[in-house]
């Protein structure tokens, strides 16, 4: 069993839609058994108000025909570094603040989403851009690259 717990601030947007996406890259692919997907975020206050998913990130989840269930904004805790295999985060800002909530990486189970790709960069909120598009592009890149390194590194 391969444990992916994607990380973003809000977990509303970005982290989300990365979970559904790899969600249906793994079902399309017959691995659904071999994997756990969930999200978090860095932030508390989208937990604390029971915040669900941003419509706007369903919207482009519908137009992109990618399935998704409801999600509800949770904070990451300590536990989840220990549950976990992957933590893919979407940006720099992400890793700082887990620094904070979680400590070192000892294990070295922290990424940048887009650290799989060959272009190494951030996936830039779009609760800031408004460019939904462009976010999930830059995460059904990411998340192609990821399975393919699991891939190439024997891990599935
Ligand atoms: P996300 O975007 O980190 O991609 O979920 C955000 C959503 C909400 C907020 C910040 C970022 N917010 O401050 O409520």
């Amino acid at each position: 069993m391969i444990k992916v717990l994607f990380v973003c601030l809000g977990n509303i947007c970005r982290s989300p839609m990365a979970q559904f996406v790899l969600q249906q890259m793994v079902d399309k692919e017959g691995l659904t058994e071999l994997f756990e997907i969930d999200s978090a975020g860095t932030h508390d206050h989208n937990e604390k108000d029971h915040v669900g998913i941003y419509y706007r990130t369903k919207d482009i989840l519908t137009e992109m025909k990618v399935p998704f269930s409801e999600h509800y904004s949770k904070q990451i805790r300590k536990s989840d570094y220990q549950n976990f295999d992957y933590i893919l985060t979407m940006d720099e800002g992400n890793i700082e603040d887990l620094k904070t909530l979680l400590g070192e990486d000892k294990s070295k189970k922290i990424y940048k989403l887009l650290d799989f790709t060959s272009n190494p960069r951030n996936i830039k909120d779009p609760w800031y851009t408004g460019n939904f598009d462009e976010t999930y592009w830059d995460v059904v890149e990411g998340c192609q690259s990821f399975l393919k390194w699991l891939k190439d590194n024997k891990k599935i």
